[in-house]
């Protein structure tokens, strides 16, 4: 089942069609889906995406921790926005154990001190790392940040939440959020004061 999840969704990829994979009814594939991808957004959560970076003036997305960025990848066939996904650990991506990559990757050092676009809005989505959270965003000199993940009774955990980012010191404010679909599962985006 897994197995066959994962196949429909490379088909439809090496087919360009993000459309359907978006459709497909992860609903029932879950936790199959999640080896892939931890929320499946909607064409209404995509356009709530590209609509918070086109108004903040920004031209792209950058994400951390994106996986095999099917999300990413989708995301950029919609948007027709620049998409960049950031990883660690390249020996796993590059193995055969690996699931397929759908964006390239960048590989991050230790400290997690990477250059980042301040032209692209910064993503997290199911991240799970405080230190390193703190270090991107340290990084960061961009003025907008979406962070994806579990609401209030969700049952799921991530650090940053949507709604708990514990950013450090004062400056990012809360400027609009979305559910995606009806999952309990939020994007929340922060702008710089
Ligand atoms: C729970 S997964 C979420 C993956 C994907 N964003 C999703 O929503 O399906 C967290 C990802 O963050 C990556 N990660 C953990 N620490 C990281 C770091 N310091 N820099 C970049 N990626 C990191 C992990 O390798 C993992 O792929």
């Amino acid at each position: 089942m897994e197995q066959e999840f994962k196949n429909t969704v490379i088909t439809l990829y090496k087919q360009n069609k993000w459309k359907e994979i978006l459709d497909l009814d992860n609903e029932h594939m879950e936790p199959f889906a999640k080896n892939i991808l931890w929320v499946w957004p909607s064409l209404e959560n995509f356009d709530f995406m590209k609509k918070l970076i086109i108004e903040n003036g920004l031209f792209g997305l950058t994400s951390i921790g994106c996986g095999c960025g099917l999300l990413e990848w989708m995301f950029k066939e919609y948007s027709n926005l620049n998409v960049i996904g950031y990883e660690i650990n390249r020996e796993w991506w590059t193995s055969k154990y690996s699931v397929p990559m759908f964006i390239d990757h960048i590989y991050s050092n230790q400290e997690n001190k990477v250059e980042l676009n301040s032209k692209y809005a910064l993503l997290f989505c199911y991240f799970n790392d405080r230190m390193a959270f703190k270090q991107y965003v340290r990084n960061y000199n961009g003025s907008l940040v979406l962070i994806i993940g579990p609401g209030e009774g969700r049952g799921t955990h991530t650090d940053p939440q949507p709604f708990r980012p514990n950013f450090e010191g004062n400056s990012w404010v809360l400027y609009d959020y979305q559910e995606v679909k009806n999952t309990k599962d939020f994007i929340a985006a922060y702008i710089k004061h």
